[in-house]
């Protein structure tokens, strides 16, 4: 039965300031707009106020249901996370002191293995869903750890507090110093195989499983190419890590060295498709960024995480000029906040870096880091037929944003234009501005529990 306290999507209609995304431009603008809700939670129609009573008549909505936002507020695309380890974010905030490989093996693993626990499991991943739907995040790409049972578990709070969400159970059969944290190749292929097929059991709306190999030093050839089967076979999405860390690209190179690259490895064992997402790509080259696009798959952009681990720096103009599809990720914990507002100042500010180093450097702009932190998250994890921008027919996932929220971290001192008021929300605004959140048209935060 459904959860009473649920509130479930209706037909309602909003006017007021619009602003989001679209493949022709980073920030459109749609002032004194309309933008009509169906019952199932798609997006009806947009237009202007001043078509009200047509459009309401048209879509039979009655004029009085109208909701109209106040003059500092306006409607933004849900954030999109392609990128996050659910159960590190029992230690988001600290541990920041190591290089990937050591981080790996004395903070990261150590505590992943307590999630074979399930009571400690629901606590974080209660928290984490929580927290990241509170600060924008309508859907997360998810790394849980390799217990099948906590996974699901992930999948069934995502789905009861209203987060879209794709959930991997991780994979890794190698190199695990940790004792109580590695699985054998046949462990981890039948927990797979158990973790999707119950998660798919579920029949959740807006939660579905994600092939998650670790990365390639955690993952023997072998369960490499059967993961790659299954997603083929199951048409799954994919997501992984590559190319973050110079010591890590030495180690693949050693491990593999019939392969012409860290991508060349995953493309030989089937797991380049475009429903699969890489995070970081830092030391990528341009021939691996061409397979990128030949494949269809994409990247998650991880500039917090990139710089606390001291990993690299992400060219994002380089992937942008190769047409590779790439999103914003928090990767959390090994960035330390799991805000996507804080994912889209930390990729400014990698690009200023880039500038710095090279004049030459395009740097990115606000605009174009809004369009990848929303529509760019979408289209990373080939979503964008169903969320991203406010095109009618897509879910409506969509952040309620008052610039001049009492207490609130935001001044305005003039008549600023929308555009202006956008900016100030990406660099200065946090969870109190985002006073409203919806996914699938439903009103998760507040939330009604
Ligand atoms: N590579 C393999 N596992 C991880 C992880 O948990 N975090 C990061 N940042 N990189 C990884
Ligand atoms: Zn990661």
């Amino acid at each position: 039965m459904a959860n009473p306290h649920e509130a479930s999507a209706r037909k309602r209609v909003f006017r007021g300031t619009l602003i989001h995304a679209t493949k022709e431009e980073a920030v459109q603008v749609l002032e004194d707009a309309l933008l009509g809700v169906n019952a199932d939670g798609t997006i009806a129609f947009t237009g202007e106020g001043k078509e009200l009573d047509r459009l309401c008549k048209e879509f039979a909505y009655s004029p009085s249901a109208v909701t109209h936002l106040e003059k500092h507020e306006f409607f933004m695309p849900g954030m999109v996370d392609t990128h996050i380890h659910a159960p590190q974010y029992s230690y988001a905030g600290t541990a920041l002191d190591l290089p990937l490989l050591d981080w790996l093996n004395k903070y990261t693993f150590p505590v992943e293995s307590r999630f074979k626990d399930k009571s400690f499991a629901q606590k974080v991943y209660t928290q984490v869903v929580r927290r990241t739907l509170r600060n924008g995040t309508t859907t997360a790409c998810y790394f849980a750890t390799i217990h099948t049972d906590s996974s699901l578990l992930l999948g069934h709070i995502a789905d009861k507090l209203g987060q879209r969400a794709l959930v991997g159970k991780v994979c890794m059969d190698r190199n695990n110093s940790v004792k109580h944290y590695k699985e054998t190749i046949q462990e981890s292929l039948k927990e797979t195989h158990r973790f999707i097929a119950e998660l798919l059991e579920k029949k959740y709306a807006l939660v579905k499983p994600v092939v998650t190999p670790r990365f390639v030093l955690s993952c023997s050839g072998a369960l490499l190419r059967q993961l790659g089967q299954l997603a083929k076979n199951n048409n799954l999405h994919i997501q992984s890590h590559i190319s973050e860390n110079v010591e890590e690209v030495k180690i693949v190179k050693e491990l593999f060295p019939d392969s012409d690259s860290y991508t060349d490895v995953y493309h030989k064992h089937n797991l380049l498709t475009n429903k699969t997402v890489m995070a970081h790509g830092c030391y990528l080259s341009d021939e691996e960024l061409a397979l990128f696009r030949e494949t269809g798959a994409s990247l998650s952009h991880c500039p917090n995480s990139n710089i606390s681990l001291c990993s690299g720096f992400l060219n994002v103009r380089n992937v942008l000029n190769h047409k590779v599809k790439l999103g914003l990720g928090t990767d959390v914990a090994g960035g330390y906040s799991a805000s996507m507002l804080d994912a889209v100042r930390r990729a400014l500010d990698t690009s200023k870096l880039l500038t710095i180093k090279d004049t030459e450097h395009e740097t990115l702009t606000f605009e174009e880091v809004f369009r990848l932190a929303t529509l760019g998250g979408s289209q990373a994890l080939s979503l964008d037929d169903q969320i991203g921008n406010f095109e009618v027919g897509k879910d409506f996932d969509a952040l309620r944003v008052n610039v001049m929220v009492p207490g609130g971290p935001i001044d305005l001192f003039q008549h600023e234009e929308p555009k202006i008021i956008l900016e100030k929300f990406l660099n200065l605004g946090d969870d109190r501005n985002i006073v409203e959140v919806y996914v699938a048209g439903r009103n998760v935060v507040p939330s009604a529990e």
